[in-house]
């Protein structure tokens, strides 16, 4: 029995993932992961037309073209990944390791002092395969971000960050709540069969 529950799970989680792969195939979208922003969206409504904002890891790009679209002409897209990312309408991108200060302020740089409305960061690092390497490079590369958002939004500003849970993740949770009044978890349908991924959106920056 548990051998079969096993499998049906195993099955469900393929199921769920060919879905999205053909709908990204079909829409458009560069990546499945454009409709965990999309769902967040749907019910979180955090960007309109105008909002100007900041995506942290950012290829191959699903997640800047649904901001870009949802922005529009009077919002603002400025994105960051170590990998390359091929040209978005509406996207200024820079390629570069966010960990290092010489690409923080060559994107600094690239926002020119304009405040952001939100940053979304859905940057994972490439998983050495030891849980406890990858969990902390991971909850390292969120801080980071929360550095960032903190930083640079505007007050009352939004940020979405992808969460691994386990060690370390109540500490960066609570981190959260010292800089946004609200703090809330988000678990969109479409992140289902990776397990313990998890979104962390953080409203109303202090
Ligand atoms: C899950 S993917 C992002 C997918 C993206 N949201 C999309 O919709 O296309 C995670 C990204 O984080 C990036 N990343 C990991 N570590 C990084 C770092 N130190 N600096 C910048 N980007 C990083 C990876 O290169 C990868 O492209």
């Amino acid at each position: 029995m548990a051998q079969r529950s096993k499998s049906s799970k195993a099955w469900l989680h393929e199921h769920v993932n060919d879905h999205y792969v053909h709908m990204a195939k079909k829409d458009g979208y560069r990546a499945r992961a454009a409709y965990k922003l999309l769902e967040i969206n749907e019910k979180d409504k955090i960007i309109k037309p105008g909002t100007v904002l900041a995506d942290l890891g950012s290829a191959p790009g699903s997640w800047s073209q649904v901001a870009a679209k949802l922005a529009g002409n009077t919002g603002k897209v400025f994105a960051l990944d170590i990998l390359p990312m091929e040209p978005i309408a509406g996207v200024d991108f820079i390629q570069g390791d966010f960990r290092e200060s010489t690409v923080l302020t060559e994107f600094e740089q690239l926002l020119a002092g304009r405040p952001l409305d939100l940053v979304i960061c859905d940057m994972a690092p490439n998983m050495a395969g030891n849980a406890v390497i990858d969990q902390t490079r991971s909850i390292y590369l969120c801080e980071l971000a929360l550095d960032f958002a903190a930083e640079h939004l505007k007050p009352g500003g939004t940020f979405l960050v992808k969460v691994f849970q386990g060690s370390g993740f109540q500490e960066f949770q609570a981190a959260m709540k010292s800089v946004f009044a609200a703090v809330a978890t988000r678990k969109p349908e479409a992140s289902r069969n990776r397990s313990n991924e998890i979104y962390l959106l953080g409203r109303n920056k202090r």
